[in-house]
């Protein structure tokens, strides 16, 4: 039922808020495994088993009273494993065990100043000078504690805000301690984790990193895998465990698209061929995408035209290869649990089509996907300890159509080279002023006009090049960076005086929502 168990961990019950994959970052962040589970599937008992050293009930969009869709079980409370309830999940414990959960007079959502009733193990060096600064997002709220229940603290809206049963070993809190607006708020989760539930450190790269090679063994036996490696981070390091597990039975398939940035397949081919030496199969495929290509300015055909080409390659090769059984491919925990989550989203379908288009079903192949219990952050120190080098392990996130989204509009070979070079000065100006690794993403875009210029007294009339920068936590929302006046500056007349073929330089200052980060 649970995923991992061999380990000690912390099981998170998951009633659909948007913060529960951060309650599991931030265990994990402590050293610890932890696994998230719906709501509905708490019913199973077996879940309880010796390896569950404390349960977290995370917040969610539901009512308490909602008997029909929250699936909740009771015993769980009675299991003598430490509860922290947070949000939602603090009003579920007092609702179960007799305590009233009502709708708040005062909906709380941001910060509120939580004042220190009683001391307590949970809020350990939390308050300071006995009040502390914590983020809200509440409709409703506890309005009486179940029996032998007590205060710890509270807040203008929400007397009964931290609260525990030492006995039962249950707590419950308003506030979320996951989010960074929580002042201090993982010294909450650390002293529920270590000083509650008494649970040891498991949880490090290292240790990680040599339990997935095992698995990895295990799973494929003597047989051979394929990877689509794209260069991208999470191909990147399932391609470096696989080669580490298995050696020689891996092979890579790279296919340049032609819509790759600068060099981008030279230095891809060099990291994996010659100094991994994993057996890599370089396909260059510039010419086939750019005869599909032609013409084409919608984007989502573009799309459809350069995901159906790289399946057609990537089988083609594949093929050729004999005796293959399984596929590998970088599917992450998030994709995982968006496919099970309590909204029913399809996240991982479309990633999965991002990943390897679909591939598994066609060829029938089993797939090995090592990551599937990690995080981002945690695949970047898997990486690491792999001995990939930082600069494949942070790059900016790319997108699979690649160039072909910068460039609204048609595609054409003589556009690629003037993008290439653009985004080249830019992330390189970036690079060379430290502001690469403060920024989410960053690129430079072609836009279908032309304008007119004047250089060295002749008029121009060249394309219009977009740059946009954005600072983000996961790709969903995003800002825009706000450069110093200098450097933009300093981009913008690298660009014109170096490129033949852009003129004039504009700097994107929309945030996502309302604009996304890519242009089509
Ligand atoms: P948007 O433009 O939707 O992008 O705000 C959010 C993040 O997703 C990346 N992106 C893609 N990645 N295939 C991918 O693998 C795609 O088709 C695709 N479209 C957008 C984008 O670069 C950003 O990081």
């Amino acid at each position: 039922m649970l995923l991992e168990n061999s380990l000690k961990k912390i099981l998170i019950i998951d009633f659909g808020s948007q913060f529960t994959q951060l309650i599991a970052r931030k265990v994990r962040e402590l050293g610890v495994y932890c696994e998230i589970i719906s709501h509905h599937k708490s019913n199973n008992i077996k879940l309880i088993d010796k390896n569950v050293s404390g349960l977290i009930l995370s917040g969610g969009p539901l009512n308490v009273y909602q008997s029909k869709k929250v699936k909740f079980n009771k015993n769980l409370l009675n299991s003598n494993i430490p509860v922290l309830g947070i949000c939602f999940g603090h009003q579920i414990i007092s609702k179960e065990l007799g305590g009233k959960v009502k709708q708040s007079k005062s909906r709380e959502f941001g910060l509120a100043k939580v004042k220190k009733v009683k001391e307590s193990i949970l809020t350990k060096d939390f308050f300071t000078k006995n009040e502390n600064n914590v983020w809200m997002s509440h409709a409703d709220e506890v309005t009486r504690l179940p029996k032998d229940f007590k205060v710890i603290g509270k807040t203008n809206n929400a007397k009964l805000c931290i609260v525990e049963n030492t006995k039962k070993k249950l707590f419950g809190i308003q506030f979320h301690p996951e989010v960074t607006h929580t002042n201090r708020g993982k010294i909450i989760l650390r002293n529920f984790v270590f000083k509650i539930c008494k649970i040891k450190r498991n949880w490090s790269s290292r240790d990680q990193k040599l339990k997935l090679i095992d698995q990895v063994k295990t799973q494929v036996g003597n047989s051979k895998v394929i990877c689509a490696l794209s260069g991208g981070v999470d191909s990147s390091v399932v391609a470096k465990l696989l080669s580490n597990a298995i050696g020689n039975r891996l092979t890579c398939i790279f296919v340049n698209t032609g819509l790759l940035r600068k060099d981008e397949e030279k230095q891809v081919v060099h990291t994996f061929k010659k100094r991994f030496k994993i057996n890599l199969v370089y396909v260059n495929a510039e010419k086939q995408f750019l005869n599909k290509l032609k013409n084409i300015s919608d984007p989502e055909k573009k799309r459809k035209i350069i995901g159906n080409l790289f399946i057609k390659i990537f089988e083609n090769y594949a093929k050729k290869i004999k005796n293959v059984q399984f596929l590998a491919q970088g599917t992450l925990y998030p994709d995982l649990i968006e496919s099970k989550s309590v909204t029913g989203s399809q996240t991982s379908k479309i990633k999965s089509h991002h990943n390897v288009g679909g591939l598994p079903k066609k060829m029938n192949l089993k797939l090995v996907e090592p990551l599937k219990y990690l995080f981002k952050d945690e695949v970047r120190k898997l990486g690491l300890e792999l001995g990939l080098n930082k600069e494949i392990i942070s790059r900016h996130p790319f997108p699979g159509p690649g160039l072909a989204i910068r460039m609204p509009g048609t595609i054409t070979k003589e556009k690629i080279k003037i993008l290439k070079e653009a985004d080249h000065i830019f992330i390189d100006g970036l690079k060379k002023n430290n502001l690469y690794h403060k920024i989410w993403q960053a690129y430079a875009a072609l836009l279908p006009v032309k304008t007119v210029g004047v250089m060295g007294d002749n008029r121009t009339y060249e394309y219009l090049c977009l740059l946009r920068a954005i600072t983000s936590e996961d790709g969903m929302t995003a800002d825009f960076f706000k450069f110093e006046k200098s450097f933009l500056q300093n981009i913008s007349n690298q660009i014109v005086n170096n490129i033949r073929g852009i003129n004039r330089v504009v700097y994107d200052v929309t945030s996502k929502p309302p604009s996304t980060i890519e242009l089509e």
